[in-house]
């Protein structure tokens, strides 16, 4: 009917189609379901693809470098789900569009196409209305306490604001090259204010391009600075990639192909590059869209932040609640943090591998066949775990991109675990649930410290800091945390400029070490191996904290390890950091430099004159102009890096208004904020002040001497302190101890075979596993009677094996425990917790202690016998590190030597 109602002009009101009755009919309403039909026809056929192209790259042993940069970005289920069904949406209403324009010749912008019930339609058959439902938040004393691992209901009025899995929010429309979400620069012809862009690798080589020798080397900062940033970045933003490798309409392989179909955006290798020859275009893939009403509504192309916003150690945790289980131990009842079980950094935890899935032969984070790689082992190293690559498992699917992530993934990891520790001596009655979510609030603190009053300042200069970040005065609801797309695809990227060509590696006392020495960056990304064949992660550590940040400077931008050599693997052409910055910055629809600057409130440049006014620089002013005509359309990233630093910052103005306004909202909209009232206690927050990242190096690696700041540049190993100096302060958690007694009801009631936690004025009660609770499972102080009411529960066990589990008193010294289980054997019935023995049988077998292993091997253990053991080595070991003098203590440390894990 609409197409017959066009072809009278007298009814056509612009493209909506009014008929005598006045009834709106859409333009796109007819075809719907054959556009949903095709839609998923074709992406379907796309997804098959990519799988079967996989599979023969698989066959053929080859991992090439953009195989690489989807692993980096690989994300959990969920944001899988999410993205296939935005996918699917956003293919039907482009060919909704185009059968539209067949059919009609009519363009009709977004409110004239679909009607509220296809739009519903859509989402319903898409799957993206059930990404979309309203969620539901808690208000139990909990849900106050810690936040949720995806990061919904921190915002109880907006659920969904800094969550995992929304779209990035926006400070300026998108500048797409049309009304849906097509990339500036899809059409190379296609003009903007009367000039055309330049191809993104032309801009690196012209702009960017840095020979590794021609760097200047930061004079006051670290290279650590540089690796937190990125560390943060990791806890912010992940933009996922379409998960399909197959134009969605040709079908065409992007990887092989140099014309543009969603989602191939191949970067074009102009004819005066070095690269022309060995192929003419390089693969780049569309961000994946996300799902949203909104989006349908504005009608343009949004992206996708698949983890949460908040600065909330999410790289660290995960954040879904299917990978932060999947990264617990949950056999030894502390909240700890699952561990590597085939190796260990001598002595101190490594992350578990992930597993092998479809990568049936090949290990991408195993050492390389061929190429430049040098080999201290077999080439088949990793195939020795049948189950296992040499990737690391983490929070965040990034961690193995180079080995400076790896270190720090490594010591927060062993951070974790060490706070539940320490935890679980103060409140023995905590349950592993408490802990673990006590020591992640931790966690989360001393990032937000480590960030704000570290990193920050010296990003920006102190002076920016305090223009521009008012000190803090309390959480705001009305402030959307979510990380902003200009933010991701842009501002946070300034720091690819400041890193170094060459991995610094360092042996004890901070010298070079034959054995492992400094590496060219490129030969550390996804080399997890090496952290476990070379060293551990002190030498990376060690290199981080001695070596300077590289500055960035006119003429000094990016190295060359980055943009010539990035993720080169066993073939296929390297990719290139700095073209891939530009062109994501298109595909995201950034508007150019000008209108930012312009948001910022800062001067907007229209002549060379101006530009070489903001940037202090006349050549570089030029150079931008012969690319891209107007200052209006330099790509956000390359314009803002240019800038001159603010003084004491290593930013200029622009990225300065940027950063500034994101970590701004990042602080005030986040419930729990470290500073608001009521998320800590005074005391608490106190303590957490002198949080130091060198403090966490020397609780977490060998490493024995550290800087005061490791963020400031350390000239030489003698300006290290010893880790035991009173200015590298331990972190107190003695204000983590929960009271005993209550002021008006006295003790406070502890029960059998399970834990309690004081949440407010309520004490919340849970059984250990096997045990049933009986009773309430919340009591409070009754100011009256002075009593706990109701009554304390009580725990039952649900297995008639509890009653024959005999606890090792705690008293007994830890070499009597050791003999007390040796002893065990065959008197008694224990229960077995899988894990918690691997651990015990790993010990032994690793340090072939023959007959304790043996004996222990015929027990069946408890998770208590476990844990007592667990718990007595500490109190052992840090008997045994004070000063040994008689030769009575020397002996009774003598199973120090066999237990060297602790
Ligand atoms: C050796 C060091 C580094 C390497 C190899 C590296 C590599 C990469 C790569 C390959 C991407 C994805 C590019 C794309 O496809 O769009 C990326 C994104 C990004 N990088 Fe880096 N990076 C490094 C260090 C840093 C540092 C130090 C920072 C910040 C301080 C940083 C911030 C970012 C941000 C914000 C993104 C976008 C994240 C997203 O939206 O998913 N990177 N980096």
């Amino acid at each position: 009917m609409a197409l017959l109602l066009l072809s009278l002009p007298q009814c056509v009101s612009s493209n909506k189609v009014f008929p005598n009755n006045s009834e709106t009919v859409y333009l796109g309403s007819q075809f719907v379901d054959e556009a949903l039909q095709r839609a998923m026809e074709l992406t379907d056929a796309a997804y098959t693809r990519t799988s079967e192209r996989v599979k023969m790259s698989l066959s053929e042993g080859a991992l090439r470098p953009n195989d690489l940069l989807a692993q980096f970005k690989q994300t959990e289920p969920s944001t899988r789900a999410h993205i296939q069904a935005a996918e699917l949406l956003d293919n039907t209403v482009e060919l909704i569009r185009e059968m539209v324009y067949t059919h009609t010749m009519a363009q009709p912008n977004h409110s004239e196409l679909l009607s509220e019930g296809d739009v519903e339609k859509l989402l319903q058959v898409t799957g993206c209305s059930s990404e979309l439902k309203s969620m539901h938040c808690d208000t139990d004393c909990l849900s106050e306490r810690y936040r949720s691992i995806t990061g919904e209901c921190n915002n109880r009025q907006h659920p969904s604001w800094g969550a995992a899995n929304i779209p990035y929010s926006r400070w300026l429309e998108p500048e797409y090259e049309d009304t849906a979400g097509m990339p500036r620069g899809w059409d190379p012809e296609y003009t903007y204010s009367s000039f055309s862009l330049p191809p993104v690798r032309l801009v690196s080589q012209e702009v960017l391009y840095t020979h590794n020798d021609n760097i200047s080397l930061d004079s006051t900062l670290s290279h650590l600075l540089v690796e937190w940033g990125q560390w943060i970045d990791h806890d912010l933003a992940l933009t996922p990639q379409s998960p399909s490798t197959a134009a969605f309409k040709t079908g065409v392989d992007c990887t092989r192909t140099c014309s543009r179909d969603t989602p191939c955006f191949p970067i074009q290798i102009p004819s005066s590059d070095p690269r022309t020859g060995l192929q003419s275009c390089m693969p780049f893939f569309r961000s994946a869209p996300s799902c949203g009403r909104g989006t349908l509504a504005s009608g343009h192309r949004e992206q996708l932040n698949a983890i949460t916003s908040y600065v909330d150690a999410s790289m660290v945790y995960g954040s879904s609640d299917d990978v932060a289980s999947a990264l617990r131990n949950h056999s030894c009842p502390l909240g700890s943090l699952a561990l590597n079980p085939q190796h260990s950094d001598h002595g101190l935890a490594y992350m578990p591998f992930l597993s092998r899935t479809t990568q049936a032969r090949l290990d991408p984070c195993g050492p390389r066949r061929g190429g430049n790689f040098s080999f201290s082992e077999p080439q088949d190293w990793s195939l020795r775990h049948d189950n296992a690559t040499s990737c690391f498992q983490a929070g965040d699917s990034r961690a193995n991109e180079h080995l400076g992530m790896i270190a720090l993934h490594t010591v927060f990891l062993r951070e974790h675990n060490r706070l539940v520790e320490e935890l679980h001596v103060l409140n023995p009655h905590w349950s592993p649930d408490t802990l673990y979510q006590e020591a992640r609030k931790i966690m989360g603190a001393i990032h937000q410290i480590l960030t704000w009053e570290h990193y920050l300042p010296r990003v920006m200069g102190e002076k920016a800091i305090s223009d521009l970040m008012p000190p803090y005065e309390g959480y705001n609801p009305d402030v959307d945390p979510s990380v902003v797309n200009v933010f991701a695809a842009a501002a946070f990227r300034f720091a690819h400029v400041t890193i170094q060509p060459i991995v610094a590696r360092l042996g004890p006392g901070y010298s070079l070490d034959s054995l492992h020495p400094p590496l060219p960056l490129h030969h550390s990304l996804f080399a997890s191996w090496r952290v476990v064949q070379e060293g551990g992660v002190d030498p990376v550590l060690r290199g981080l904290l001695l070596s300077p940040a590289k500055l960035q400077v006119p003429g000094q931008m990016m190295v060359e390890e980055l943009t010539e050599r990035l993720f080169q693997a066993q073939g296929g052409m390297p990719l290139d950091l700095a073209a891939l910055n530009l062109q994501r910055g298109r595909d995201h629809g950034l508007p150019g430099y000008s209108s930012w600057r312009e948001f910022c409130g800062l001067s907007v440049p229209n002549t060379t004159m101006e530009l070489a006014d903001i940037l202090g620089n006349l050549a570089m002013a030029q150079k931008f102009l012969a690319l891209y005509g107007t200052p209006r359309n330099i790509d956000v990233w390359v314009g803002a890096i240019s800038e001159p630093a603010l003084p004491g910052g290593r930013v200029g103005p622009l990225l300065s208004c940027l950063l500034v306004k994101q970590f701004r909202a990042l602080r005030d909209g986040d419930r729990f904020w470290w500073e608001r009232e009521g998320v800590f206690t005074p005391a608490q927050r106190r303590r957490l002040k002198s949080a130091s990242l060198s403090r966490i190096i020397c609780d977490n690696s060998h490493i024995m001497h550290v800087p005061i700041d490791p963020f400031s540049r350390t000239e030489s190993a003698d300006n290290m302190l010893p880790c035991s100096h009173t200015r590298i302060p331990r972190l107190d958690l003695s204000p983590w101890k929960e009271p005993d007694t209550d002021p008006r009801c006295g003790v406070i009631p502890r029960i059998q075979d399970g834990s309690s936690l004081l949440c407010d004025s309520m004490i919340l009660y849970q059984c250990h596993s096997g045990f049933k609770l009986q009773g309430s499972s919340s009591v409070t102080c009754d100011p009256g009677s002075q009593q706990w009411r109701p009554a304390p529960p009580t725990c039952h066990g649900t297995h008639n094996h509890t009653s024959h589990v005999h606890l090792v008193p705690s008293s007994l010294p830890i070499r009597q425990i050791l003999l007390w289980y040796v002893g065990a054997r065959g008197k008694y019935k224990i229960h077995i917790i899988q894990q918690c023995s691997h651990f015990i049988e790993n010990i032994y077998t690793k340090y072939s202690i023959e007959n304790i292993k043996y004996a222990l091997y015929k027990i069946d253990r408890s998770l208590e016998h476990c844990l007592m053991l667990h718990y007595a080595m500490i109190s052992y070991v840090k008997y045994c590190k004070r000063k040994l003098y008689t030769k009575e203590q020397r002996e009774s440390c003598y199973f120090l030597k066999i237990f060297p894990y602790f």
